[in-house]
């Protein structure tokens, strides 16, 4: 029997499940149902990632040892995809004693082939951004390309993973395996990655404890492997890799699903690492965008995130997953919003598919006693037959390919056929022209319609199909997708059952999400005198000159006439909310004493007061012309 090994992520337990989380999740589920039914041997894996210093951090904020915490997270994670009914085979964690000895077996195996080496990591680290860059992303040789401030050299003794060596072994691979990455188009921008060279990747860290030492047989203990090794290795501990390995012929995985931001990850390190551990290839690295929120990314300190189990309690959980799937094309970003959603239900689900299931019950009803028969369909109704054949035969590729909108775009077409027999060849007057087996033929063709839309749709909305399923008097398996999809044979004998409405229509927003965002506990703020806050010289100031600074993303270099001699250089960090033609003329409060600071090799001179919150930044001035140089008291 033919196999397929689907995976999502794992989720970091620094944080609980959000909209991206469900959204992977969801489609992975959806992709593993989806050839469940095909009649393949399915294996679905999803799990938590539960080492690294942000959850050793995190788990330190509350109070908690990291695997308390850690059990925490994992839990709300399982429970949630098992409240979604999610299908998994198997919800790994990476503190599970399985995974840890097969992480070890591997490191072991990558060092006894040499692909492993003790060196020293040196590298520019932003204290403020936390995170090391290379050289060649710098500004100016020493300037942190995000924020603009200085970055200092961090020497930490580390083991590293000979991913140099494996650059050309790569780019081959890119280029004969034409859709390891999906979209396709994505796969250019790994091209670039690894053309530009790649740089042997440090695996282990001394500066924090949680995470998985090293092998016995290494026998260094001040190291715990870089999280991201521990991490991609899950994919094969899950199936024993090292341990137990009887299930490891579900390798390669069919799909690895994941965000755009953890493409690089799973598209070079992964493979490399497997090229090292001598085992096939994953097949597809199936890469999806981002959900944004009023196009802002999601965060929590915005307090915009969207909670998965908000929305499928205030809208139902298939229908969340229709929209997900259907109103993104796959691998772009978009944004959430509730109006979207709803006009996804009312429109698609309910006027497309629910009226549908409506009209057949009733028609069915009214005419027949809701017994109906198909023999004359292929004879009147070969056209429209044709039509959905045709529609159906050409949806298999867009799942395969992971095109999920496409597929459901296309799969409504099937719908339109439906709806457009009824209205052109109009049963009611048929029964009324006493031409009773058209009149049946037709409600025939349309029932077998639904039933084999149920069937694709199954996987997306697997409860929704069922219902209309058994509406129709038929089961939704392998052996009935086979016999109706795959050899396009029609259901001979329907014997309908009423069932309440599938969608009813949603009128308002149902949801009540969060205008603000989470209040941040109150620090103790400790008081200062009259004479400590007298320290900061705080003076009006007149922009006459603004320029951007090549490189920057953030900054802009000012000239601010504070009445003296000669106006200061002032770098300031305002480019994302102000052009410098807005700025020249203003008045502003600067801090007059600072003392001078390099900012990417330009001194600054003093610091602008400005405000910021969740809409942005404002700067603060002064509210009536006031003379350069006044003291602000
Ligand atoms: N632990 C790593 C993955 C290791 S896999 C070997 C990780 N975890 S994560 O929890 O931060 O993110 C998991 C997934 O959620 C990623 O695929 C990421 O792209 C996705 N999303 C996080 N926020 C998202 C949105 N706002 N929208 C869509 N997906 C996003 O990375």
């Amino acid at each position: 029997m033919k196999k397929r090994y689907i995976t999502t992520p794992i989720y970091y337990v620094n944080d609980v499940p959000h909209i991206g989380h469900a959204y992977t999740t969801i489609i992975a589920d959806s992709a593993a149902r989806y050839f469940r039914l095909k009649g393949f041997d399915t294996f679905f894996l999803t799990g938590t990632d539960e080492h690294g210093q942000k959850i050793e951090e995190a788990a330190k904020k509350r109070g908690k040892t990291p695997k308390e915490y850690a059990d925490e997270i994992s839990a709300k994670f399982k429970a949630l995809w098992d409240e979604f009914e999610i299908s998994y085979d198997k919800f790994i964690r990476t503190t599970d004693p399985e995974h840890i000895a097969g992480v070890q077996k591997a490191f072991e195996k990558m060092y006894q082939k040499g692909d492993i080496y003790k060196g020293v990591y040196e590298g520019h680290y932003c204290i403020s951004c936390e995170a090391f860059f290379p050289q060649s992303q710098l500004i100016d040789e020493e300037f942190c390309p995000d924020c603009g401030k200085q970055t200092g050299i961090v020497k930490e003794e580390s083991y590293f993973f000979r991913l140099s060596k494996y650059q050309d072994r790569l780019l081959e691979l890119y280029q004969k395996e034409e859709k390891f990455v999906l979209p396709k188009s994505k796969k250019n921008e790994v091209i670039r990655f690894v053309e530009s060279g790649l740089q042997d990747l440090s695996i282990t860290r001394t500066s924090f404890d949680w995470g998985i030492k090293l092998p016995p047989s290494i026998n260094d203990p001040k190291h715990v492997m870089y999280v991201w090794l521990d991490a991609l290795l899950n994919y094969i501990t899950a199936l024993g890799y090292g341990t137990d390995e009887r299930l490891m012929h579900y390798w390669p995985a069919d799909y690895h699903l994941v965000g755009k931001d953890i493409l690089r990850f799973h598209a070079v390190y992964w493979p490399a690492f497997l090229m090292s551990l001598e085992l096939p290839m994953p097949k597809h690295i199936a890469t999806h965008g981002w959900w944004t929120r009023n196009g802002q990314k999601m965060s929590k300190s915005k307090g915009n995130v969207i909670d998965p189990k908000a929305v499928a309690d205030a809208y139902g959980v298939e229908n969340f997953r229709y929209f997900l799937l259907r109103e993104v094309p796959f691998g772009q970003d978009g944004d959430f919003s509730q109006k979207a959603l709803i006009d996804r239900i009312n429109n698609d689900l309910g006027n497309d598919l629910g009226n549908l299931l409506n009209r057949i019950i009733g028609m069915s009803g009214k005419y027949f006693g809701y017994a109906i028969q198909s023999h004359d369909v292929a004879k009147l109704y070969q056209k429209e037959l044709e039509e959905v054949d045709a529609i159906l035969q050409a949806l298999p590729p867009l799942i395969e390919d992971m095109k999920w909108h496409k597929f459901l775009e296309e799969l409504w077409q099937a719908l339109a056929v439906a709806n457009k027999a009824i209205d052109c060849h109009t049963p009611w007057n048929k029964m009324k022209e006493g031409k009773e087996d058209e009149a049946m033929a037709l409600v025939a063709l349309v029932a077998n319609i639904l039933a084999k839309v149920a069937l694709m749709l199954h996987p997306v909305m697997p409860k929704t199909t069922q219902t209309i399923a058994q509406a129709l008097g038929f089961r939704i398996n392998p052996e009935s997708f086979a016999k109706y999809i795959d050899q396009s044979q029609l259901l001979e004998n329907f014997h309908i059952q009423k069932v309440p409405p599938l969608f009813p229509k949603i009128e308002e927003p149902v949801m009540v999400e969060k205008k603000e965002p989470p209040k941040k506990a109150k620090k103790e703020e400790p008081l200062i005198t009259i004479d400590e806050f007298f320290k900061t010289q705080i003076k009006v100031g007149t922009i006459q000159e603004a320029k951007e600074l090549p490189k920057s993303k953030k900054l802009l270099k000012l000239l601010v006439d504070l009445g003296e001699e000669r106006p200061r250089q002032i770098i300031a960090g305002i480019k994302e909310y102000y052009t410098p033609e807005q700025l020249v003329g203003e008045q502003v409060c600067v801090v007059a004493n600072l003392k001078p600071a390099k900012l990417m090799g330009h001194i600054s001179e003093g610091m602008i007061l400005a405000a910021k919150d969740e809409n942005g930044l404002t700067l603060v001035t002064p509210k009536t012309r006031t003379k350069e140089g006044t003291p602000v008291k």
